[in-house]
Order: C-alpha cells, then structure tokens, then sequence
C-alpha cells in the first residue's frame, strides 16, 4: 500500500496483532499533505476497512491535517454512511465533524462502547487531534474482547452470571440533559422518544425534574463479527449531567470481584494515545471501547461518527 506502517511506542500486540496499526506517509518524496492523505485513503479504501476489522483501532500520523475542515475531506474519502444523532451535547464544526465531550478537561471520561445506550449506535469513530494537551488529556483505547477473555480466565462464574441474569442499568439524567437529548420538555413526549431512540425498557421522572432511563435485563456480553465483547458498562459513574448505576437485573448488586476483574483488566490493557498534532485515529466501535484521561487545557481532539 502506498501507506508506510509505522510504530508508536504505546502500541500493544495482542493475539499476533498490534493495537493500534499505525500509518505514515508514503516513504519518498515527502508526501505528507492532506490532500496526499484523501487520495490514498481513496485508494486503499477496502485495504484500511479491512485493517480497523483486524486490529480494531488505526492510527493515521505524520499527515499535515490542519484543520476540521481537511479532516472532513479525510472522514469523507473513506465513503462510509454519515451516523446522525442529534441528541448529543456535541457541536458541528465542519461537514460531519463534532466536537468531542463538553465535559471539563480535568475529569475522566470512562470506557465505553459510543452511544451503546441508543438503539442504533455507530460503529465506526474517527478522532482527530487539532491540538494536543500540553499535559495528559490522551484518548485511551482497549480491546473490548480482551476484557471478555481476560475475564473469562480470571472470573468465569461472574461472565457466567452476566450472561445468565444480565444486568439493569440505570442512567439517570438531570433535567437539562434529558430535555436536550430528547428535544423536548415535556414527559410524555420525552417517554415517548426515549422508548424509541434509546434501547431502554422504561422511564421514570423524578422529583428533581432529573429522569430515570432503566435497561434491563440486558446481556451485556455481546457477539459481534465473531468477537464476545462488553458492550455495556459495568463500573457505574457519576458526573455533572448524569450518572449510571449498574446491578443485575434482579436489583442485586455486582460482586466486587467483578467490578474489581473489570478495573484491573482494564488498567492492565488499555493504551493511552499520545496524541500529535493532525493525528487520525479510527476507531471500530464494535470492538473497541475508548475513555479519556484527565489533562491541561488546551486540548482540541474533534470525532466523526459513521454508521
Ligand atoms: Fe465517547
């Protein structure tokens, strides 16, 4: 391929493959361009899906990305199907380019699979890197069958459980952010919507104007492409506009020692990217699931959803 594969010392291998594949320009003649970047991802198009199927993340460097605006002639040159939602608290800053989370810098953005609480969610993220933090502030990435596996080794009477009981979760969102989900301020209507975009099984206000969206039961280990992933989340959070809290589905909670597998396996595969200025970083949301590490401002990494 016209691509030179590279290395970033971050990278980790795992069953003989290394994540993420990362790629350069091509070796001669210094063609490193945006433009030179458009061409050859319309050229290696099939090669470069194939590749995100096998490593489940691709890391584009060394590219002279400048701006949100080459990076949508970038997300545009892989020929992949717009994913629209526009519930989430993201900004349009180019065609099909967002910003990322609004969220504060100084806070963690935990592992997820993107938008897996809505019924039809994107299976493919691009991250672009427009300015890198001065300190911290990576995207992270682990390989959601990794944690299935390690699992399955470490506890296999709780994948057991997983599986057999599944879980209920349940996202609880203050006013604000319920109402700019689901585009609207009143209940009915909101249940309504929510039943329909959100893949939850109920709803129920609370006292505060806050919402409750429940799920359940729900297996959280699912099989995509061949790979059993975890696709739910199972450390629950708490943050400014919503929280989640997780138990299995007869309202029991988690044994520590599954919430304890998950940190630890966690902890022990994810690699943290450290971002360059004008990196692309693509993303199979099927199979891999990202968080972001606390940093110093500035930080601008913009995303692009595909369905
Ligand atoms: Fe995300």
């Amino acid at each position: 391929m016209g691509f030179t594969e590279g290395h970033v010392e971050e990278e980790r291998e795992f069953h003989g493959r290394v994540f993420p594949k990362t790629l350069l320009p091509p070796s001669e003649g210094g063609r490193n361009s945006c433009g030179e970047l458009v061409e050859l991802v319309a050229e290696e198009r099939v090669r470069l899906s194939e590749l995100l199927g096998e490593h489940g993340a691709v890391l584009l460097r060394g590219f002279a990305v400048g701006s949100a605006e080459e990076f949508s002639s970038v997300v545009e040159a892989f020929g992949w199907d717009e994913y629209v939602f526009d519930g989430a608290n993201r900004t349009e800053v180019a065609e099909r380019v967002y910003t990322a989370s609004a969220a504060p810098l100084h806070v963690v953005i935990p592992f997820h699979h993107e938008m897996a609480m809505i019924k039809e969610f994107p299976r493919k993220i691009f991250f672009y890197c427009l300015q890198p933090a001065p300190e911290g502030g990576q995207t992270s990435i682990i390989r959601s069958d990794v944690i299935v596996e390690k699992l399955q080794e470490k506890v296999p009477q709780v994948v057991e459980k997983l599986e057999r009981c599944g879980l209920k979760t349940i996202l609880r969102a203050r006013r604000e952010s319920w109402q700019r989900m689901l585009k609207t301020d009143d209940r009915a209507e909101a249940e309504k919507r929510a039943l329909e975009t959100l893949a939850c099984n109920s709803v129920q206000f609370n006292s505060d104007g806050g919402a409750d969206f429940i799920y359940g039961p729900i297996n959280p280990i699912k099989e995509f492409n061949g790979n059993k992933v975890l696709f739910n989340i199972i450390l629950g959070y708490e943050n400014v506009e919503r929280s989640t809290y997780i138990t299995f589905a007869d309202g029991s909670p988690l044994p520590s020692d599954a919430t304890d597998a998950v940190s630890k396996i966690i902890d022990e595969n994810n690699v943290d990217i450290n971002w360059q200025k004008g990196d692309v970083l693509l993303v199979d949301n099927l199979g891999v699931q990202h968080a972001r590490r606390p940093g110093k401002p500035p930080r601008t990494v913009l995303v692009s959803l595909s369905r």
